[in-house]
Order: C-alpha cells, then structure tokens, then sequence
C-alpha cells in the first residue's frame, strides 16, 4: 500500500487528545484513512453498518467508477472484454492478473475442460433432495457438498490445493447448475462435451437429451458466453465479502464459495434478476404497457414496499455498464429467435424511459443495473426464472476464487472481526421463573 503524503487527525469535542492516522493511496478511486490504531488509542470503534464509507480489504482485482459507471476487470474496460474476449479468457485474467496469449489460453482451456465432470456419486447426492427445490437452495448444498467429495484440495493455505480448487470449481459449476436443473424436470443428467466450449457446453448439458444430437447455436453460445464475462467479479460486494469473510477462517474454498451462494440469493443481490422477472410478468399479466403508469406510482409511493427491481446500486450512480451490453445482448438473442416483439422486453424498454425521465429516479441517481435486461436474455434462451441467480452464481465463482485468493496471499490478513455499538440490556441477574 502507498502512504498518501498527508495524515488524518481526528479531534473531539470534549478535550480528548486528537489522533493521527495514515492515508493510504489507491492506483484510482478514493483514498483510505487507517484506523487499525484507532481503538488501541482512543478506545472507541468506528460505526458504519452496510460499510457505507469503509475498504474491507486492499485489492488489485476490479475496479468500479460508480459515479462514471465504469467497471475494469485488472485495468482492462468491461466493454473490451465483452466484445473482445471470452469467459475463459476473462477467468485466467481474474485468476491470474493478465489475459492469456493463445497458447496459454488452450492450455487454460484444456485444463478447465478435464475437470467439468462430477464425482459419479454426487448425484445420489443430489437426489436426496426434493424435485420442487428451489435451485440455490441445491447449488448452496451441492458446493458445500464438495468439500466431501474433493478432500484432496481443502487445505486454503496450500498454494496446489488452493489452485486445483479454483480449477474445479470453475468448471464443475455448470455441470452442477445443469444437474440441478435436470433433476427438477425429471430429465437424465448430461456429462459433459469437452470438445465444446464453456458455454456450449453448459447450452448441452441443460438442453440436450441423450436420445438426439445437439447442435449448440453460436449466437445463443456467445449470449451465454456475454452474461457471464458481465457477472465474473464486481469487487466487494456483499456475497465476495462474505466469501472473504467466511474464507478468513481459514475454512475450504468449497465451503467459502457455498456461503458466497447463499448470500447472493437474496432479491437485493443476485436474486434481483429472478425478482426482477416476476416483476415484469406481473405487470403483463396486469395490463402490460397500460399498467406501466399505475406501477410506477407504487415504485414511488414509500408505504408501498414495491421496488423497480434491476434499479439502483450502492456503487454505481450512472447506467450500469453491464447493463448496457446486457441490453444489446439482448436484442441480438430476441432478433435470433424471432421474439423481436417480446412483450417483456418493450416493457422493460417503456419502464425504463419512464424512470430515466422521472425525476424520482433521477433525483436519486437510480438507472438500471445488469439485472434489468439479464433476465429477458436468460428466458428467451430458455433458462427457467428460478435458475437466473444460479446462473450468475455459476459466472461469480471465478471472481469469488479470485478474491479468496487474493486474500490468503495478503500480508495484511486477519481473520474478519467486525465489533458493535451494544444497545442491548447491561448486567442483570435471572430472576426466579416465578417472579419472570
Ligand atoms: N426502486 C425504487 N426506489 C429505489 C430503488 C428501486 N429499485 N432503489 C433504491 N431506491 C430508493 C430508496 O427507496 C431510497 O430512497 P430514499 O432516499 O427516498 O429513502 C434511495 O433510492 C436509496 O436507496 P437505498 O436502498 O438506500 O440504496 P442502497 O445502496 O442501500 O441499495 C439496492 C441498493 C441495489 C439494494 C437498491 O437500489 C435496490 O433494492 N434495487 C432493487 C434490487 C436490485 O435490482 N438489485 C440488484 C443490484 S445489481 C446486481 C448485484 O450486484 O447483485
């Protein structure tokens, strides 16, 4: 980290000494007051729940201009990427800081490849659970689950376990998400095609049967390919922290990267893109393009607890720049598949007109994020609405790796320890259960 070549001091209004704390500099983005020395000298912590003004961590992975809403993946723009690049690239790119030449990228490729099958026996696994289960829920216990099956590479401080782990989780992961999906519609389990590429391959598996050939379409293949480039890392957010968090520990990397599912789930993160779906039927179903007016009403009325899902974000104050390659995506995948009039979609379109203009959104700096188009894209590919978040869990897992890595290698490392402000009861002694 590099000293800033001006300090903090930090002063109270009731005649306590002031203190002195370190800057430290950042390559871009804000700089970052020290206060590791803060309770050791003052005897007070720092409040800020939601880290709403705090750096959990140093980082060299990705960075976010929310109020310019640029997204770089190790330097490199999120628009190259997604229109240079493919997923596998990008995965050696967060994994190991630079994108590969071609022949590290066959080899990377190959080396992907020749892990994407399962343990045979991690589909009895799967079977214990009910048909009806909601696909994270599975995902959540089939990559904690492989703590169990793969225990040759659970120890985080041995640098080939720590390797062969992101390795395997980076490419079971579809295989697992396919799995999933498979077994709610009753339909056999497809292995995998190493010949195909990563997304083609994932295409297969979720859409193929084994009694006919599948013939992958490319422009589905590269829609695929697109979501995930745009879902593969976005800096702290809440499940990489809690990744890091769990990780702290010092627990496996499979039960670290299970926790990061569970928490991007929730409708206020990964689970938007689902959430925000729902919100587009309900509408059709209500009216549609009629009802648009009546349900922006609702968005803006407070005592109405109804969101424009794909809306806002704590860092970006600016069109999210995902959202704009999600959009075009999206064209191109409706265009292929002859659903240029979706009615989603000239929904979303008409939703979005209305808040870039309305001055409830504007005032309060909310455009759409990636989860506003992902959803559509993911539908008329044919992914079922429950599996969306599953999806981006699949796409996160190279960030979340990446991340949990960086971590292990960083001097600077504790385990993660937040402290309180305790509003609770002070010292008191039971009473009797009679006099309770
Ligand atoms: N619809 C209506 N009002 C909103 C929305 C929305 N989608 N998002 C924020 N607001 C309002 C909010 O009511 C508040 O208004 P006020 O200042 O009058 O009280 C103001 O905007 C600031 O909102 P906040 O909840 O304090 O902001 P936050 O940074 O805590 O929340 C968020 C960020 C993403 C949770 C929130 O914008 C949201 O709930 N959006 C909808 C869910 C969503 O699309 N999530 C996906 C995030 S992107 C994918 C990912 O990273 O997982």
């Amino acid at each position: 980290m590099k000293l800033a070549d001006y300090k903090a001091t930090l002063s109270f209004s009731n005649n306590s000494p002031s203190m002195e704390m370190p800057v430290y500099e950042g390559n871009i983005g804000p700089d970052v007051i020290d206060i590791r020395k803060l309770y050791g000298q003052t005897g007070m912590f720092t409040y800020d729940p939601g880290f709403l003004s705090t750096a959990s961590c140093q980082s060299a992975i990705t960075y976010i201009d929310g109020d310019k809403g640029e997204l770089l993946y190790r330097g490199y723009p999120i628009e190259q990427l997604a229109t240079q690049c493919d997923f596998m690239e990008t995965c050696h790119l967060l994994l190991y800081g630079d994108l590969p030449d071609a022949k590290k990228k066959t080899e990377f490729t190959r080396l992907v490849s020749i892990h994407t099958m399962v343990h045979e026996q991690m589909q009895f696994f799967l079977r214990g659970f009910r048909r009806d289960a909601h696909p994270m829920a599975v995902l959540t216990g089939l990559i904690g689950g492989m703590s169990a099956f793969y225990h040759d590479s659970t120890d985080i401080t041995n640098a080939q376990h720590r390797d062969i782990s992101a390795i395997r989780l980076i490419a079971k992961l579809p295989t697992l998400v396919a799995m999933a999906y498979k077994y709610g519609i009753g339909q056999p389990f497809m292995y995998p095609q190493n010949k195909l590429s990563y997304s083609g391959n994932f295409l297969r598996m979720m859409f193929g049967n084994p009694c006919e050939d599948y013939e992958v379409n490319p422009v589905l293949e590269r829609a695929l390919d697109r979501i995930f480039i745009l879902h593969a890392d976005h800096e702290q957010n809440a499940s990489t922290s809690t990744v890091r968090l769990c990780g702290s520990s010092g627990t496996n990397p499979f039960a670290a990267i299970a926790a990061g599912v569970a928490c991007l789930w929730g409708p206020a993160h990964g689970g938007a893109n689902e959430a925000c779906l729902n919100m587009l039927e309900e509408i059709q179903a209500s009216g549609g393009l009629n009802k648009v007016g009546e349900f922006m009403n609702q968005v803006k009325d407070k005592n109405s607890g109804v969101r424009l899902m794909g809306f806002g974000h704590r860092v970006y104050k600016n069109y999210d720049p995902r959202a704009k390659l999600m959009q075009e995506t999206c064209k191109e995948v409706l265009a292929e598949l002859g659903l240029e009039n979706d009615p989603l979609f000239k929904l979303s379109m008409a939703l979005e007109k209305i808040a870039l203009e309305d001055d409830y959104f504007v005032q309060r700096k909310l455009y759409p994020n990636v989860d506003f188009y992902s959803g559509i894209v993911q539908r008329a590919i044919g992914i079922p609405v429950n599996l969306f978040t599953g999806i981006f869990a699949l796409a996160r897992t190279v960030g979340w790796i990446a991340q949990l890595n960086e971590m292990i290698g960083d001097p600077e490392y504790k385990i993660g320890r937040p402290r309180q402000l305790f509003t609770g009861s002070v010292r008191r002694d039971v009473p009797p259960i009679n006099q309770r």
